[in-house]
């Protein structure tokens, strides 16, 4: 299987490349220093057997790939996130649920979400909350609360917030088992879905589990949000099963 897999400098993304070639699969990188997004010659060219759009992008991008994919009746995946959804009102969120976001980015994910569907009715949203990842520089909760101690000189958690979160490598299992038997529609993937860690916790786990001594915690609850993606049933383990609490 040839997977077009897009967004492979970012955080997430090798991470699925890893998962697809373990499976045996081809990956196909879209190089936008090479390749234009608005190119879709070079997509009929690719060949491509599934498509999974993990690159941020605007709305047309997703938009073409999803036609692209519909046109010759392939898997597609976009990564969607928790943040379609604002802390009010309050989650856990259902993958039916009336999207809310406010700000800019979880403005822009509902516009592609919105484009990725309206071209191809089997594509999967999947979104996913802050993913884990013990080395992976970029958008990782592990290497971002590293940064908050560097910087703050100290990590600052709420307890009121439960995240939606999950083990990188997990979430790119759950990706490659998802475009080899698509699920159509919103799919929600997160390993605090049923356990609902409020993030103080989460973050004096991930301290013990991967020896951080440095960070020092402060717990406050300043932002309140039961962010948890319900109704995902269990694609990925719960994090229970990855930490200590
Ligand atoms: N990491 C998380 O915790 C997390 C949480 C929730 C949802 N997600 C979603 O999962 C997907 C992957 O996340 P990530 O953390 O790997 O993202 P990322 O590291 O921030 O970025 C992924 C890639 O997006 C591409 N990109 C950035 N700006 C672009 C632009 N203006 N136009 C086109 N492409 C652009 C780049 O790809 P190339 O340079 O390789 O082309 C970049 O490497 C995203 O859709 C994100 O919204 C991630």
């Amino acid at each position: 299987m040839r997977l077009l897999l897009t967004g492979l400098n970012g955080t997430l993304a090798p991470s699925v490349a890893e998962a697809a070639m373990a499976h045996g699969w081809q990956v196909l990188a879209w190089d936008r220093q090479a390749v234009p997004v608005h190119d879709t010659h070079w997509l009929q060219q690719a060949r491509p057997d599934a498509i999974a759009h993990l690159a941020m992008g605007d709305e047309h991008w997703a938009g073409r790939l999803a036609a692209f994919a519909a046109a010759q009746g392939l898997p597609m995946l976009f990564t969607s996130t928790a943040m379609v959804f604002d802390a009010e009102p309050d989650g856990p969120h259902q993958p039916h649920d009336a999207r809310t976001a406010r700000d800019d980015y979880g403005r822009s994910k509902i516009r592609c979400e919105d484009a990725v569907l309206a071209a191809h009715r089997g594509a999967t949203v999947l979104r996913i909350g802050w993913q884990i990842h013990p080395t992976r520089p970029g958008n990782n909760m592990l290497a971002q609360l590293d940064g908050w101690q560097q910087q703050q000189g100290e990590v600052a958690a709420s307890r009121v917030w439960r995240p939606a979160c999950s083990f990188m490598d997990d979430t790119a299992q759950a990706i490659v088992a998802l475009l080899a038997q698509p699920v159509a529609g919103p799919v929600h993937l997160d390993s605090n879905a049923d356990e609902g860690h409020g993030f103080d916790a989460l973050v004096a786990a991930l301290q013990r589990h991967f020896h951080r001594p440095q960070w020092r915690l402060r717990v406050h609850d300043d932002y309140r949000h039961d962010q948890r993606l319900a109704g995902g049933g269990a694609r990925v383990p719960p994090l229970s099963v990855r930490l200590r609490f």
